[in-house]
């Protein structure tokens, strides 16, 4: 007996610790099969006390008073399935008449601590049928993406949304993007995740960093081009738009537009060109895009109003072309000056990171949603790397991305170097790369500056 009472008390020891340490793990072994248990059991009065049930038709009524039975009870939306996932619950339900989504989207809080999960968001399938997606624990805390992801051209598995799917950077979808953020608030890290997917694919990086190029260069290998001042990022932004030009020049060639060809074989973008005359698709990465927008004297402001100009040209028709823009920065408002609020309406895809007042927020996500702006100004500092952001339903989601090391990024940019496309308009700001002794990477400037 004593010796049952010991391994007993090991057993709940290890689940609490489990639970408390390794919650992924406790999920997967026993938290997933309680909390199915659970939300089954409870079912029915949880929606009852969370006002999810509709009083009984008045057949049921009639013949319940005809076969002298008890009034039949009211009745919850029919549970169509529930699936177990690597985070938690998929519960799908379908409604019953008189119910909408919006009842179910606006009990979620109370099905989270009704059902004994850490987090709960409804949204609606089709008509009538809401799934339900609970996770088991916060996926955010320590992110660990899925060994299974959809892979696909120009799509980057980026972070992890609380609800445990995958948040993808889909440039084909949303071409451009911007990332705002106070400092050390995870945007560096958010890019640099999105350098390390892109770095296997077939796209030309261009790297716009007046940080110094602390960021961008150490990844210096898998890069076409690069800036780390704002000279070198106008000639960089001027050379880009001339490109896009000569892609346009390339389309239009080939569009051969005739009554024998079909209209979905008349080309309009880069996509619809043959692979063997398709030029290679270009992301943009601009770090610190304030540094560009800033002056101090008259001929700054020329360069500025220069880079700015190239720019909102870039985001208004580089998506055909295949130039894809992803801007980060701690603020991107008028103050800025004039261009930036143009440039900022082209910028379809918003993440937000920690900020520190409203304003900061309300420049993503003012003009889209006041309930990501309020998202977004709760991040706890923290919580570097959350963030929140929009997805291409028009809705939000709370998103960490998986934190990569400087390290881990410059090893993935080298294994994948011989990737590097050549393109040549871009080769004068392309970086000469040479390994020091200590294995650092150092850049031969001298290539980039002499553009
Ligand atoms: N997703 C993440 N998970 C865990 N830690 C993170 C994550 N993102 C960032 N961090 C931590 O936060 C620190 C700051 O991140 P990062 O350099 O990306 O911030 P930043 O917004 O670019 O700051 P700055 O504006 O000063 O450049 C990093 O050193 C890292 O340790
Ligand atoms: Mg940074």
């Amino acid at each position: 007996m004593a010796r049952l009472s010991v391994v007993l008390l090991l057993v709940v020891a290890t689940v609490l610790v489990l639970r408390w340490r390794r919650p992924a793990w406790y999920w997967m072994t026993i938290g997933v099969v309680l909390a199915a248990l659970r939300v089954l059991v409870r079912y029915a009065s949880v929606m009852d006390a969370c006002g999810l049930t509709v009083p009984p038709s008045r057949w049921r009524l009639a013949l319940s008073r005809m076969t002298d039975r008890p009034a039949p009870e009211p009745r919850a939306p029919r549970i169509r399935c529930l699936r177990p996932t690597r985070t938690g619950l998929v519960l799908r339900l379908k409604l019953r008449p008189g119910q909408d989504a919006f009842d179910v989207s606006a009990a979620t809080d109370r099905l989270r601590h009704s059902f004994g999960m850490y987090g709960v968001a409804a949204r609606e399938i089709r008509s009538g049928v809401v799934e339900l997606r609970m996770t088991g624990y916060d996926v955010l805390k320590r992110v660990q993406m899925p060994a299974k992801i959809d892979r696909a051209p120009m799509r980057v598995p980026v972070a992890l949304r609380e609800d445990g799917s995958v948040q993808y950077r889909d440039y084909r979808t949303v071409p451009h993007g911007l990332t705002i953020g106070a400092t050390e608030s995870g945007k560096s890290v958010y890019q640099r995740n999105l350098v390390a997917g892109l770095a296997a694919q077939d796209v030309a990086l261009v790297g716009i960093d007046c940080k110094q190029g602390v960021e961008l260069f150490p990844l210096a290998r898998r890069f076409s081009a690069l800036a780390d001042n704002q000279d070198t990022a106008l000639d960089l932004l001027e050379a880009l738009v001339s490109h896009m030009e000569s892609v346009y020049q390339l389309v239009r060639a080939e569009q051969r537009i005739s009554v024998n060809v079909p209209d979905a074989e008349i080309a309009a973008d880069i996509w619809d060109l043959a692979e063997d005359l398709r030029p290679t698709p270009v992301v943009v990465l601009v770090d610190e895009v304030s540094e560009l927008a800033l002056f101090a004297s008259k001929e700054e402001e020329r360069r500025r109003d220069r880079i700015i100009t190239a720019l909102v040209r870039l985001a208004q028709l580089g998506r055909a072309a295949g130039i894809y823009l992803e801007i980060c920065g701690q603020r991107f408002g008028s103050e800025l000056g004039k261009g930036i609020t143009m440039l900022r309406a082209q910028l379809t895809g918003r993440t937000v990171h920690r900020v520190n007042d409203e304003t900061s927020a309300n420049m993503a996500f003012g003009d889209i949603s006041p309930d990501a702006v309020l998202a977004a100004i709760q991040i706890p500092a923290d919580a570097p790397g959350v963030a929140v952001a929009g997805d291409s339903t028009g809705g939000w989601s709370r998103i960490r991305a998986p934190h990569i090391s400087l390290r881990e990024a410059v090893n993935l940019c080298n294994k994948h170097a011989d990737r590097t496309p050549d393109v040549p308009v871009l080769a004068p700001f392309r970086p000469a790369v040479a390994s020091s002794a200590s294995g650092a990477v150092t850049l031969n400037k001298a290539s980039a500056a002499t553009a």
